[in-house]
């Protein structure tokens, strides 16, 4: 099976990129900097330097793929500014999709999108939200807006996790709730690798198929970088 990885320099997408080859899986990585992968050397992935937003560029590369698996983000910015990323981003990969005939696509947005009604977030989180997250929350949801409106053609599945932590083991049970942004009773936080697990889970079981997921782990959980 072969996937492509879009945000594949990242966080999430490096291990995604890692955790796939040595699963077996071919993995053509489309980024803006292809150095940056330069130490994961492995005969089934395939680097290319892409304009994402070139969507005949893109379709093109896409040909023969299986799934798209996508870790874009964006850098937190004030609240004055507007980001885009997230749904143009969006609006190109399943335009390119489209052409390419690949119809899985596995992506992520955020949890807290909407902040809650009854202002249960604790209140340095709720400030942070408010002052540095709201343009990528905003755009977050442009972009789930934009596959619920315009793409249910599209075997989708978006994931909104909570904070990312490095704790390990990454393996124990997450919490999963469907159409939520925010509840009290988890942790707020999740391992970028558990998130990289569900991501391959929700491909190989092909689960949540027009699922906007909530995914966190559950209270008590360790969050301290091990
Ligand atoms: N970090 C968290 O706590 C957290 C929590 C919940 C959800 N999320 C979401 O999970 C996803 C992955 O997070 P992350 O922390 O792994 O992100 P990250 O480390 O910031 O990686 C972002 C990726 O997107 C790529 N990218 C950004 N703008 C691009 C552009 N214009 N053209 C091409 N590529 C572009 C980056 O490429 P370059 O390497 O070239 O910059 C990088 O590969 C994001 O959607 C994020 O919002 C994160």
């Amino acid at each position: 099976m072969k996937l492509a990885i879009f945000g594949a320099t990242g966080l999430c997408g490096k291990n995604l990129v890692e955790v796939s080859v040595n699963e077996g899986y071919e993995v053509k990585a489309l980024v803006r900097n292809p150095a940056k992968l330069d130490d994961i050397k492995h005969e089934k992935l395939q680097v290319v330097k892409s304009d994402i937003f070139d969507v005949d560029f893109v379709a093109k590369e896409l040909e023969g793929c299986d799934a798209i698996l996508s870790c874009l983000g964006a850098v937190p910015t004030w609240r004055w500014k507007t980001e885009l990323l997230y749904s143009t981003s969006i609006k190109a990969i399943t335009d390119a999709a489209r052409k390419a005939g690949v119809k899985r696509v596995i992506c992520l947005t955020g949890a807290r999108q909407v902040p809650d009604p009854q202002k249960r977030e604790w209140w340095l989180i709720r400030w942070f939200d408010w002052a540095i997250m709201r343009p990528i929350m905003d755009d977050m949801i442009r972009m789930e807006s934009h596959l619920k409106d315009n793409c249910q053609d599209l075997d989708y599945t978006v994931l909104r996790p909570t904070g990312f932590c490095k704790t390990e083991p990454w393996t124990g049970e997450a919490v999963v709730i469907p159409d939520i942004y925010f509840t009290p009773e988890d942790s707020g936080w999740i391992p970028y690798k558990k998130v990289v697990l569900m991501m391959l889970e929700a491909l190989k079981e092909n689960k949540w198929v027009h699922g906007h997921i909530y995914c966190s782990m559950p209270n008590g959980f360790d969050k301290v970088t091990k």
